[in-house]
C-alpha cells in the first residue's frame, strides 16, 4: 500500500491511488477482479493455519477477498477511519451495524429522519427485540441528553437527513456521546467522505449506501462501513460472516473505479445544485427549497461548520397537493422519476409515496415529508437543461391551475 504520504496529499489524490500497489499484482494498472468464490491452500496444514487465524491469507469470499479489501482500504483512508468493510448493499451495512451494537432490550436515539429502509429496520428491532428507538430532532445537547438510558446502546444520525435535508451538528452530538460513552453512528451517503468526514468530528462509525456518489455510475448496489479496526474485526467475524451481505468482487471493482472520480463529480454536482436551488426558490410554484448550501437554508451555519459544499440533493415543496406532485414528475421531458441519488442522471422522486412510503404518515409529517415534498438528485447533465425542464413542468403546472397563468 502506498499510503506513507498519505497525510500530505489530497482527497483527490487519495481516490485514485490509495489502497493499491500495482507492483503487488504484476503491474496491473488498475485493481483485477478476483473473480473467485474460494481461495485454494498449499497444504492441509496451511489451510488449518488460516482457519486457526495463524497465517494471513484468503479462505473463501464471504471472509474476505483481495478486490474488495482494496476498495475496504481506499474506503478507510478516505474516511480517515482504521478499517473499512464492503457489504453487498448500503441496508446490509446498517443492519450489519445495527445488530452488532445491540442485543435485545436496548435502546438507541436517532434523528428525526431518516432513510425509510433504515426506519423500517428500527421498526422490525422494536417489534421482535424491544429495541426501542427515540426519535429526536438533536437541535440542541439538552434534546439528545434528555433521552439517553442506561441501555442506550448508540445514537444513529443522519445528515443531511433525507429527503428533508435539515442538518444535524454532528460536534453538538458527539459532545453528549462522549459525556455517556456511546457510540456514534453516522449515514454520510448524502455528502461522500469528499463533503463530510464525521470521524474526523468524533463520531464513531460511518455508513454508506456506495450505490450512490461512491458508486456515481447507477449500476451497482453496494454499502460501506468505515470505523475502529476492534469494531469491524468483529462485524467481519459475525454479522458479515454470518448474516452474509456481502458485496461480488465485481460491484467492488465498479466502486473503485467510481471513487476515482468522486471529487470531480461532486463538485459538478454542488454547482449545478446550486443554480437549480435559486431557478426553484424564484419559481411561483414553489413553495419551499431546502438545499444545505443556500444561505438562506436555516442549518447553513452547519453547512459551514462541517461540510465542505452543500450536496448534491434539493427538495422542494410545490404548490399543490400530493396530484399536484404527480402530475409535475409526469409532465418532465427527460429528468427520470427514480429513486436513489448520485447519479450521472438527474433523478427526481416523490418521497411520500415512493421511499418514505414505508413510515406512518404521523412520523412522515414529523419528519416534515409532505405530500408536496419533491425529492431532486441533481445529475451531472448541463445545468440549463436541468433547469429548463423543471421549469417546463412547473409552468405547465400553473397553466392547469390557472389557465391565466
Ligand atoms: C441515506 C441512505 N442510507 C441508506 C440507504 C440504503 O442503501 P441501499 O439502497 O444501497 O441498500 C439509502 C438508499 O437510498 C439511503 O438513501
Amino acid at each position: 500500500m502506498k499510503n506513507k504520504k498519505k497525510r500530505s496529499i489530497k482527497m483527490d489524490t487519495m481516490v485514485i491511488h490509495d489502497g493499491y500497489d500495482a507492483n503487488q499484482f504484476q503491474g496491473s494498472l488498475t485493481p483485477p477482479i478476483f473473480q473467485t468464490s474460494t481461495f485454494t491452500f498449499e497444504s492441509a496444514e496451511q489451510g488449518e493455519r488460516r482457519f486457526a487465524g495463524d497465517e494471513d491469507g484468503y479462505i473463501y469470499s464471504r471472509l474476505g477477498n483481495p478486490t474488495v479489501r482494496i476498495l475496504e482500504e481506499r474506503m478507510a483512508q478516505l474516511e480517515n477511519g482504521e478499517a473499512a468493510l464492503a457489504f453487498g448493499s448500503g441496508m446490509a451495512a446498517v443492519s450489519a451495524v445495527l445488530i452488532a451494537l445491540t442485543k435485545a432490550s436496548d435502546h438507541i436515539i436517532c434523528s428525526q429522519g431518516i432513510y425509510g429502509c433504515t426506519f423500517g429496520l428500527l421498526s422490525m428491532m422494536k417489534e421482535k427485540y424491544h429495541i426501542h428507538t427515540d426519535f429526536t430532532p438533536m437541535e440542541t445537547e439538552e434534546q439528545i441528553r434528555s433521552l439517553v438510558r442506561p441501555e442506550t446502546a448508540l445514537i444513529y444520525v443522519e445528515t443531511p437527513i433525507n429527503p428533508t435535508m435539515k442538518l444535524v451538528d454532528l460536534e453538538l452530538v458527539v459532545n453528549v456521546a462522549k459525556e455517556y460513552d456511546i457510540p456514534v453512528v453516522v449515514d454520510n451517503t448524502f455528502s461522500s467522505p469528499y463533503l463530510q468526514q464525521p470521524l474526523t468530528i468524533g463520531c464513531d462509525i460511518v455508513i454508506h449506501s456506495a450505490t450512490k456518489y461512491i458508486g456515481g455510475h447507477g449500476d451497482v448496489v453496494a454499502g460501506l462501513v468505515v470505523g475502529p479496526k476492534d469494531f469491524l474485526d468483529e462485524v467481519s467475524v459475525t454479522t458479515q460472516k454470518d448474516v452474509g451481505g456481502i458485496i461480488s468482487p465485481f460491484d467492488a471493482w465498479l466502486l473503485l473505479r467510481g471513487l476515482k472520480t468522486l471529487p470531480v463529480r461532486l463538485d459538478r454536482h454542488c454547482s449545478n445544485a446550486r443554480k437549480i436551488t435559486e431557478m426553484l426558490k424564484e419559481h411561483p410554484m414553489v413553495s419551499k427549497v431546502y438545499y444545505p448550501g443556500d444561505p438562506d437554508h436555516p442549518d447553513y451555519p452547519i453547512t459551514k461548520k462541517q461540510m465542505k459544499q452543500g450536496g448534491g440533493l434539493v427538495s422542494f415543496e410545490i404548490k399543490g397537493d400530493k396530484q399536484d406532485a404527480q402530475k409535475f414528475l409526469n409532465m418532465l421531458n427527460f429528468i427520470p422519476i427514480a429513486v436513489s441519488l448520485g447519479d450521472a442522471e438527474t433523478l427526481i422522486q416523490h418521497p411520500a409515496t415512493m421511499t418514505h412510503a414505508v413510515v406512518p404518515e404521523e412520523s412522515r409529517l414529523k419528519m416534515g415529508i409532505t405530500d408536496q415534498l419533491i425529492r431532486l438528485s441533481v445529475g451531472l447533465e448541463a445545468w440549463e437543461d436541468i433547469c429548463d425542464d423543471l421549469k417546463q413542468a412547473l409552468d405547465e403546472l400553473a397553466k392547469m391551475k390557472n389557465p391565466a397563468y
